[in-house]
């Protein structure tokens, strides 16, 4: 099975650019996997599947189409043919995502998709998410556990949505947390063996270091 890093952590914490900056380092391939629990959260917005429904949840998700582009440089995820990836970024997906994300039915389909993408990957792939240490890729040689002080996710990431509000942010962040933490199914935890690396008061270029050290050592 080809070489996997797995990223993984709580909203905000950096994943993605410290993800994007070991892979491309280390001309790895890149999973966001995030993107695609957006993707599904999109596309059942934009169907009208009731979100408080479980069930509804489950129905509707299973034939979705899901292409991940795997270039760090330049990730994209796509739904039945239509390229999300700057959708999937808005408030409305933000609200609905971990809900979705909780419901049994979208993991496995999800978790699925992410081990034949990590099988094609004979490179190796940094993958991020929430229990890709736990679950997708247990395996995986090396795992970071990536966390931040919750000051500093709220002001990393409204300072990416063009100045959002900070508290606003703060308690978005807070509230996906809650449930990712809190789900019966692979709740975001640091999984055995993985490393634990505090962000907050790290340069961007420090944490991608600490990861390619793990890689190298
Ligand atoms: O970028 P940010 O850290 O804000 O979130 P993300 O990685 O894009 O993930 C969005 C949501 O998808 C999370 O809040 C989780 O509810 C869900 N998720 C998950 O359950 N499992 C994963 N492996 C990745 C994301």
């Amino acid at each position: 099975t080809p070489f996997v890093v797995a990223v993984d952590g709580p909203s905000g914490s950096g994943k993605s650019s410290t993800a994007r900056g070991v892979a491309t380092r280390l001309s790895l391939a890149y999973l966001d996997t995030g993107a695609m629990y957006r993707a599904v959260t999109w596309a059942l917005l934009q169907r009208g599947t009731d979100l408080g429904d479980p069930a509804a949840i489950a129905r509707d998700a299973v034939d979705l189409r899901l292409e991940s582009g795997t270039d760090p440089q330049a990730p994209t995820i796509a739904v039945d043919g239509a390229d999300v990836s700057e959708a999937v970024r808005g408030d409305d997906v933000n609200a609905h995502v971990s809900p979705v994300a909780a419901v049994p039915e979208v993991r496995s389909m999800l978790v699925d998709q992410q081990r034949a993408i990590i099988a094609e990957a004979t490179g190796g792939i940094v993958v991020e998410g929430r229990d890709i240490g736990s679950t997708v890729a247990p395996d995986a040689p090396v795992k970071v556990f990536l966390v931040a002080d919750a000051q500093a996710r709220a002001a990393r990431r409204a300072a990416e949505r063009g100045g959002a509000d900070e508290a606003a942010t703060a308690a978005s962040l807070a509230a996906r947390d809650a449930i990712d933490s809190t789900r019966a199914t692979s709740p975001l935890t640091r999984a055995d063996g993985a490393v634990q690396i505090d962000g907050t008061h790290l340069t961007l270029d420090e944490v991608v270091d600490a990861v390619v050290q793990l890689v190298e050592e």
